[in-house]
């Protein structure tokens, strides 16, 4: 049903470095992303799955690119692209440290901890909707612990994508790094409930209205 489309999904967290040790990470598994990223290719999709560092069998969910940090992940995307079609379930981290040490951090004799300076991520999602080839449906994730739908507005204008699926990640909910998921796909002018259930049945569903909208 996707026939020839090319399809990108970003899935996974990043790791942020402090130095070659430490990083600044976060708790997604990836799991949602891999679940939509199969659920694609069982509707023929030609599926790039850029993805973090997760505890998954990745073996069966087509062409995989698998990064750690930010950086590389923005630099995979333009090099795979372009695409017809992108899902951005990454949990990228929004920042980065400034710098990274070339040794590994020491405590110092003070007992005075380093001061860390971040500076922020590129934006992927945003860069893929501004930019010249810019797919046809882009779709970004809103992971938010309150004013989830609020919020999922303010993105989807800000980022200038077509759909947001928001989900919360409260840590009372156990989405983030869970085995289920509850969201709200929010577009333009309608949102849509997705309510409790597998991360893989949340797959389906968001592929059906990703095939109802490109065959629309
Ligand atoms: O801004 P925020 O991180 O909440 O946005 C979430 C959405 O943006 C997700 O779809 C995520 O994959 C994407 N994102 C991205 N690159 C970033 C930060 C977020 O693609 N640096």
């Amino acid at each position: 049903m996707l026939k020839s489309k090319k399809v990108l999904v970003t899935a996974g967290p990043t790791r942020e470095y402090l130095d070659d040790i430490r990083f600044i990470g976060n708790k997604s598994s990836g799991r949602q992303g891999a679940e939509i990223a199969r659920c694609l290719l069982e509707l023929d999709a030609d599926v790039t799955l850029i993805i973090g560092p997760v505890n998954l069998e990745l073996s069966s969910l087509g062409k995989v690119i698998q990064v750690e940090t930010a950086i590389e992940m923005d630099y995979a995307v333009n090099e795979a692209g372009p695409f017809d079609i992108a899902i951005c379930a990454a949990a990228v981290g929004d920042w980065r440290p400034k710098e990274k040490a070339k040794t590994k951090i020491k405590k110092t004799s003070k007992g005075k901890p380093p001061v860390l300076e971040l500076v922020e991520n590129p934006d992927i999602l945003k860069n893929l909707c501004i930019s010249e080839n810019r797919p046809k449906l882009v779709i970004g994730f809103a992971a938010e612990t309150d004013n989830l739908l609020a919020n999922a507005r303010s993105k989807l204008k800000n980022k200038g994508c077509d759909w947001i699926v928001a989900n919360n990640v409260s840590a009372m909910s156990q989405n983030m790094g869970g085995e289920e998921n509850e969201v709200i796909i929010v577009k333009r002018d309608q949102e849509i409930k997705l309510e409790r259930q597998s991360k893989e049945a949340i797959a389906k569903l968001i592929c059906k209205k990703i095939v109802d909208e490109i065959s629309a």
